[in-house]
């Protein structure tokens, strides 16, 4: 199914990079295998060159690094993302190997690099491949520029708990969407192939579960059922897959009771066997080591000896590396040679199909000229308009004539900081280049309408200590002399003699992210209060929501005219959402995920199944509905959009054939706009109960005023099919399929058809 062999840079065959690798193979010591195994954090320029930053309890010693390249026994470094500093590490590499094998340099390239894009989470809610992929691109691009061979990237987890910080990497809660998104980011991180001028290696992770956290708490145990595995949970993988991507990362925890890092079954059985890859794959930083906190492994070297075995082929490793055990764990007879000489074989196939062998070191002086290339900014802008959600528009407030408007508030800490509107996982961001929301605010209506400001409450303080603190500038300090009482007031009073005021309310950059899960999805601090009181001044309020995950807005959903929800949306963000609420940019955007109420209604989503007493589902809490605040897939526009003539090109299909299904959208509103044209099923009966609703195709489209457009999507064995858990096998049923297009998940326009039996 995978094509890693795919169009490549075209330097060496298949045939001829097999037996390149053999050759070196036949050549290496075991340690020297191992070597080539191991993938080191290189901090050296972190703090200065001197800082041995603790990570997870381990120190990360440059100097440790330094002497394993000198060895020739390192296959691959991450977080270096200076090309001079590549190109030095890189010689010592090549010099200290007696076959003078580069390394792989990888990192974390997730939502862009200098020219930072907004966050996954929100680039999904954009539902439009091409800008996603065309996002990635320019992401790959700096990446590759500067020197950089891989990423870490996409994360393809499905997240159906909000509390669990890592939703904002993905693409949220559906296994289709999920896989469209996944598909999109291996295209444009990887271009045509591995090997690929401007682009750089895709690494789906993290394989597989990871996301459904017990409680949300990062980490944590997973325990899934056969069937959200194979239906829900691998999707996205197996798109990531068939499009093409060279490496898979591993997961963190354990699954099903099993650490995910050192489960054969999950690399040999499924992710090589069923799902076919080729590539390599690497462990999450320390997951090897960590089969020991699991109580798995008895030792580092039985870690080593199982992670291989496993078939975890690199191994990554912050300081002391289970797999530099290998020679050890090889003459004990725990592992085979010939099991080292699989993975190193992957290895090293990714390091020549990249070319690295014949041009290991990175041009420094073309490096800056790409990193500035202006057009990465104008992406970056796109992206941030196509991924915005409307979520509320009461009486048409948005979008705003600034020459009406009169004077505008602009209030909450958010709406003026450079960092916060990046989101996190990035870290090579020029802060110069990052428009804010007032910013773009002042530079859009700045000449007709007065733009004031005030952050209403305390800017970004530090809550708790978060993973990333330890990069320079990332800790957050508290504001000193900040008056609460007398901000909030003049806040209060800024937006009393405004015509409007413009709220920017969310999550600061870390309190998402890995390792930054919560048990509530309030709006941090005494921003909630904020919103009221500026409310109660009775000026229009616009609210601009920061996030990466849904957070409690059922107050604003009743009592605020119009609810924008912005995400982290990058470098751009500013500008883009100052053409989005003058109108210069109509959003298009839809949910990701469902949209709960409060927390204790997660884990929510469409797609659950039907039972007992269905017609009291909305109704399962006594203390709160059932139903989410915003629907999966909800979002509003600029303008509206009619739905009709829902066909189907037959009424009845044999298990293998297809049906066509057809609807016509019409723009009915005054202005021009995108709609996101959604196509959901229903299998009535069968072999197993299926889910109310599954989401089984979608289209962005543009309609101008009065325009109609007919979309189409097809309907075959590969949508209808699903694995089964009593069967153990996918499964096609014989069944009546309900059918609906719309522009959410409750959309009402329906019809039928039926899978006859075979
Ligand atoms: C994360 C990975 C990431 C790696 C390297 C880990 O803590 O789970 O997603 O790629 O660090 O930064």
């Amino acid at each position: 199914m995978v094509d890693v062999q795919g169009p490549g840079a075209g330097r060496m065959t298949d045939a001829e990079i097999r037996s390149r690798a053999d050759e070196l193979i036949a050549g290496m010591t075991v340690a020297e295998k191992a070597g080539q195994l191991t993938q080191y954090f290189y901090f050296g320029s972190l703090q200065g060159s001197d800082a041995e930053p603790s990570v997870g309890g381990v120190t990360s010693r440059a100097a440790t690094v330094e002497e394993a390249l000198g060895r020739g026994e390192a296959g691959s470094l991450l977080f270096v993302t200076d090309p001079a500093q590549i190109n030095g590490l890189q010689r010592r590499a090549i010099e200290g190997s007696r076959f003078g094998i580069p390394l792989l340099f990888g990192y974390d390239v997730i939502h862009g690099l200098r020219t930072i894009l907004p966050v996954p989470i929100a680039l999904a809610a954009s539902w439009d491949p091409e800008t996603i992929a065309r996002g990635q691109a320019v992401a790959a691009r700096e990446a590759r520029a500067v020197g950089l061979h891989w990423t870490f990237a996409p994360m393809v987890d499905i997240a159906r708990d909000p509390r669990w910080g890592r939703i904002v990497e993905g693409a949220g809660e559906d296994p289709y969407l999920g896989a469209a998104v996944a598909a999109a980011q291996v295209r444009g991180f990887q271009g045509a192939g591995i090997g690929a001028p401007e682009h750089v290696i895709a690494g789906p992770k993290h394989f597989a579960g990871y996301g459904a956290a017990v409680g949300g708490r990062d980490y944590d145990e997973v325990n899934l059922s056969d069937s959200e595995f194979w239906n829900v949970y691998i999707p996205p993988f197996a798109a990531a897959l068939e499009a093409g991507a060279g490496n898979v990362m591993t997961a963190y925890m354990d699954l099903n009771g099993i650490p995910a890092s050192g489960n054969r079954w999950l690399f040999t059985d499924v992710l090589r066997g069923a799902l076919g890859f080729e590539g390599f794959v690497v462990s999450d930083a320390n997951a090897v080591r960590n089969l020991l906190t699991h109580g798995f492994a008895r030792d580092l070297t039985d870690a080593g000896a199982r992670g291989v075995s496993a078939g975890v082929d690199l191994e990554m490793a912050i300081g002391d590396p289970a797999y530099a055990r290998l020679p050890e764990a090889v003459e004990q007879g725990m592992v085979s040679e010939e099991t080292l000489d699989a993975s190193v074989r992957r290895v090293l196939e990714a390091k020549l199909r990249m070319g690295l062998f014949e041009e290991p070191y990175v041009d420094e002086e073309r490096a800056r000229e790409v990193l500035a290339d202006p057009a990465h900014r104008e992406v970056a802008r796109v992206a941030a308009e196509r991924s915005a959600v409307l979520l509320r528009n009461e009486g048409d407030l948005l979008p705003l004539d600034a020459a009406k408007t009169g004077s505008i508030a602009v209030i909450g800490p958010l709406a003026d900081s450079r960092r916060d509107i990046l989101g996190p996982w990035c870290f090579d961001f020029d802060l110069g280049e990052t428009v804010t929301v007032l910013q773009g605010i002042r530079d859009k209506a700045g000449e007709v309408a007065r733009v004031e400001y005030a952050p209403g409450v305390r800017p970004a303080q530090r809550v708790f200590a978060s993973m990333f603190d330890m990069f320079p500038g990332n800790a957050p300090e508290d504001p000193e002399g900040f008056d609460d009482e007398a901000e909030l007031e003049r806040a209060v009073e800024l937006a009393r003699a405004a015509g409007v005021a413009v709220l920017v309310l969310g999550e600061w950059q870390h309190m998402i992210g890995e390792a930054a899960s919560r048990s509530s999805l309030e709006l941090p601090g005494r921003q909630l209060e904020l919103l009221r009181a500026v409310a109660e001044t009775g000026t229009p309020v616009v609210l601009l929501v920061m996030n990466g995950r849904p957070l409690d807005l059922r107050w604003a959903a009743e009592h605020v005219d119009a609810i924008l929800d912005i995400w982290y949306p990058g470098t751009q963000g500013g500008a883009a959402v100052a053409n989005l609420l003058f109108g210069d940019a109509a959003p298009g955007g839809k949910l990701p995920f469902s949209w709960p109420r409060t927390v204790g209604q997660v884990p929510i989503v469409y797609s659950h199944t039907r039972s007992h007493e269905p017609e009291n589902q909305a109704r399962r809490y006594w203390d709160e509905e059932s139903t989410p605040l915003f629907p999966f897939g909800h979002g509003l526009g600029y303008t509206r959009f009619a739905y009709a003539d829902l066909s189907l090109d037959r009424d009845a299909i044999a298990p293998d054939e297809t049906v066509t299904v057809s609807v016509t959208v019409t723009n009915t509103g005054q202005r021009a706009g995108d709609e996101v044209v959604q196509l959901y099923i229903h299998q009535r009966h069968g072999s197993a109960s299926r889910p109310v609703r599954e989401l089984k195709g979608f289209e962005r489209i543009h309609l101008a005023p009065g325009e109609s457009r007919t979309v189409q999507f097809a309907l075959g064995p590969d949508a209808l099919r699903y694995w089964n858990a009593a069967a153990r096998d996918w499964v096609n049923d014989a069944s009546t399929f309900d059918v609906w297009a719309g522009g959410d998940s409750t959309a009402e326009l329906a019809t039928t058809f039926e899978v006859t039996a075979a």
